[in-house]
């Protein structure tokens, strides 16, 4: 039991660390070159206009693509998709070709990758992004849609992956 007004880094992680969140791998392509990243703050801002919102490192310059490119798909995933998760968190230490080979990916609309056999699949245009500590909040205008035949998801919560 911890109950405090002194809020360090470390009882926001433990805190947060109780949520358990859906599991996405959030991709671009464009200009500014192809990117996957595993993440888990994400979710829906509103229906209409359809708009999602994901945060990731903006202390990590591999992210700026993100931005430059100006879209990304944010692939939620499903419970056997865990390795997937594992190599696009960067700890299995693959290059970013060798990470897109462990799956099959198409197009909808803005020509970020999605996944083929994903849960669901938010195709969007980034049409805000602000800037907020450690990280980057990108609001994306969901452009394409896709709903997959799977439907138990991969989780994460107490820092270990959960199934539904
Ligand atoms: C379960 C899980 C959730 C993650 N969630 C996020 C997130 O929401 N935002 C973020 O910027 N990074 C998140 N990460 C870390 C990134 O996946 C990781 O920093 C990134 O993929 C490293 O890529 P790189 O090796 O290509 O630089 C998460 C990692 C894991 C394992």
């Amino acid at each position: 039991m911890l109950k405090t007004n002194e809020i360090e880094p470390r009882h926001y992680r433990d805190a947060m660390a109780r949520f358990a969140g859906a599991v996405h791998v959030v991709t671009t392509d464009g200009p500014a070159g192809k990117r996957g990243v595993t993440a888990i703050a994400a979710c829906s801002v509103s229906d209409n206009p359809p708009t999602v919102l994901v945060c990731l490192n903006r202390e990590n310059p591999s992210n700026d693509c993100f931005v430059e490119n100006g879209v990304f798909a944010l692939n939620t995933l499903a419970a056997d998709h865990q390795e997937l998760s594992n190599a696009f968190s960067g700890l299995t230490g693959l290059s970013p070709e060798e990470r897109f080979a462990q799956a099959r990916w198409e197009t909808i609309a803005t020509g970020a990758p999605t996944l083929s056999d994903a849960l669901a699949v938010f195709d969007c245009h980034v049409v805000q992004t602000v800037e907020l500590g450690t990280h980057r909040v990108y609001f994306g205008r969901v452009a394409g849609l896709s709903i997959g035949d799977k439907s138990s998801p991969l989780l994460y919560h107490e820092r270990g992956y959960r199934v539904l």
